[in-house]
């Protein structure tokens, strides 16, 4: 896993119904190994205790200007000294004019003013005023300000409404935080990458796929964006959540996967193909249901896909090309061969049994220096190091250029 070091940040809490979800959030950042320090203001006193706060992320939580438990008395200057962050989730609208207009007047809006450290907030709040102009003016402002805007998502409010404004959910904000705060090891890189499986129409409602379930290239999306890559991730149909930060276009067919790819490859410095995508397509998809006939068998001509990786690969000036293999045996003999063959700098391994639809992957690494092969764990903290062996190697091929 990438060492962030244990950093420390200061989460301020201000008073919205989604103040709730910034107790699952200081589990996720502690989780991410980030130490977490709360700060609240008295309305978010009204939606949640400072003594909930103080259980869960086990430090002194901060309401008050005036704490005795701060020696010199300035606790607005004092708290966020040694942080690497203010987090502001959820942020109000009323919080986030405050932030524009430099207002002080309870600990976290001096807090804020008085910080050394970047700001990153998670608005919250009803449709209507995440829409109204004076809030998207404030948003346009705090960005134009350097602050980091993490969201808001779109969905069910708390009013019973439908729109935008919701809050991020704690994992996405703990994801983008963590990524905020990892080293930059492929900052301003840009990497399009495919991921998930892929939908080879048969008739209208039938097709033929397979279970990739999205998971690891979606991990990867992430570990990449953590790494400060610029990230376009051509997906197809999965149920994982969207990486926050990525631009993403969904496609279900290999055909759609590979026009995705051919509009991008020019842009890209890194390729990376973990989508699973179908050999074989059927020839002719039939525009309606195929009806049942009892009697006679049903015959599908399939016609091979192009092979994504290897087009990328092959282009006059390709990207840093990094692809992946799934074999049921054989593993580093079967893989070494497609990354000569599909001229790959980089293949990852694993064996499709043992990962397909998994939380967990075991993986190889295979290049032209050897064979490196990582501990089974999470796909997540897989991705992080599968993504830290390609910035190594993507900065190491580009001196060589
Ligand atoms: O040949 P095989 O399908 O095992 O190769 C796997 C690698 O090639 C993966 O990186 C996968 O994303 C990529 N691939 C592709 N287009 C295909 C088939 C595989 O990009 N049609």
């Amino acid at each position: 896993m990438t060492d962030i070091s244990r950093k420390k940040v200061v989460l301020g809490v201000t008073g919205g119904v989604a103040a709730y979800k910034a107790a699952e959030l200081v589990r996720r950042l502690g989780e991410a190994n980030i130490e977490v320090h709360v700060v609240m203001t008295q309305a978010a006193c009204g939606f949640i205790t400072p003594a909930t706060m103080q259980a869960l992320s086990g430090n002194p939580v901060y309401t008050d200007m005036w704490d005795a438990r701060i020696a010199n008395s300035m606790a607005h200057i004092e708290l966020s000294r040694d942080k690497a962050a203010i987090v502001i989730a959820p942020a109000t609208a009323d919080f986030m004019a405050k932030l524009v207009h430099g207002l002080a007047d309870d600990l976290l809006s001096t807090l804020c003013l008085a910080r050394d450290c970047p700001l990153l907030v998670a608005p919250a709040m009803n449709r209507q005023m995440w829409e109204h102009p004076a809030t998207q003016r404030n948003v346009k402002k705090l960005a134009e300000d350097g602050v980091t805007i993490l969201g808001p998502a779109s969905g069910d409010q708390a009013c019973g409404e439908i729109g935008q404004g919701r809050m991020l959910e704690a994992q996405d904000i703990a994801d983008a935080v963590a990524a905020f705060l990892a080293p930059k090891s492929l900052s301003g890189v840009r990497v399009l990458m495919t991921a998930g499986p892929t939908f080879e129409a048969i008739d209208a409602v039938r097709g033929i796929t397979n279970r990739s379930s999205g998971k690891m290239g979606y991990a990867i999306a992430r570990a990449a964006i953590g790494a400060g890559a610029k990230v376009t991730l051509v997906s197809g149909p999965t149920s994982q959540q969207l990486p926050v930060g990525a631009t993403v276009t969904p496609v279900q067919s290999a055909a759609e996967m590979f026009d995705a790819v051919k509009r991008n490859a020019k842009n890209a410095d890194i390729f990376i193909g973990v989508a699973a995508v179908a050999d074989y397509r059927v020839d002719k998809p039939r525009e309606h249901k195929i009806k049942k006939t009892e009697k006679t068998a049903l015959t599908l001509k399939l016609v091979p896909n192009p092979d994504i990786l290897a087009w990328v690969a092959a282009q006059p000036k390709p990207p840093f090309t990094v692809g992946f293999a799934a074999e049921s045996q054989h593993l580093e003999t079967y893989a070494d061969e497609k990354r000569r063959r599909k001229k790959v700098q980089l293949i990852v391994a694993n064996l499709a049994q043992a990962a397909i639809g998994a939380d967990d992957n075991e993986v190889m690494l295979l290049d032209d220096s050897g064979t490196r092969k990582l501990m089974r764990a999470p796909k997540e903290m897989v991705a992080k190091d599968i993504v830290a062996h390609i910035a190594t190697l993507y900065h190491s091929a580009k001196k060589r250029r």
